[in-house]
């Protein structure tokens, strides 16, 4: 299967970022421990800052992949164009927060991505991604 780990604004800074919200581990040195654990997977990864470059990406693989793992980061909270984007594509999209949005700020509280989304693992820091990985 073909699935693509998405990664929202300020995700490039995993491990430098707030460590004590985020964990202290980078992205690319946690996609190797998922390569890893999921050999029968064709797992692509792509990260941007800008919310242009990621309704791109969902367009560009969103008709021709078995999945896609977001974590829209900030943009969860405020793009109308993102929700548009997952519901205009065939592939199923999981939503995935690292951090638990609920126990955060009120404003962390509301996703407009969720409800077009296939399903939501939030607040089980990096293993989120494993575990949507491992529903496909
Ligand atoms: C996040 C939660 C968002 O509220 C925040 O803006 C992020 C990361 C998470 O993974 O916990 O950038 O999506």
């Amino acid at each position: 299967k073909k699935i693509l780990i998405l990664n929202g604004p300020n995700l490039n800074l995993l491990g430098v970022r707030e460590k004590g919200i985020y964990g202290d581990q980078s992205f690319e040195s946690y996609l190797e421990e998922l390569k890893a654990k999921f050999p029968g997977l064709e797992l692509s990864y792509f990260q941007s800052n800008s919310e242009g470059a990621i309704i791109d990406k969902l367009h560009e693989i969103g008709f021709n992949f078995d999945g896609v793992v977001l974590n829209a980061g900030a943009y969860t909270h405020t793009s109308v164009a993102i929700a548009d984007a997952i519901a205009a594509i065939t592939t199923p999209v999981i939503e995935v927060h690292i951090s638990n949005v609920h126990q955060r700020e009120t404003f962390r509280h509301h996703s407009y991505l969720s409800k077009n989304c296939k399903g939501i693992i939030v607040g089980f820091g990096l293993d989120g991604y494993r575990l949507a990985l491992a529903s496909f």
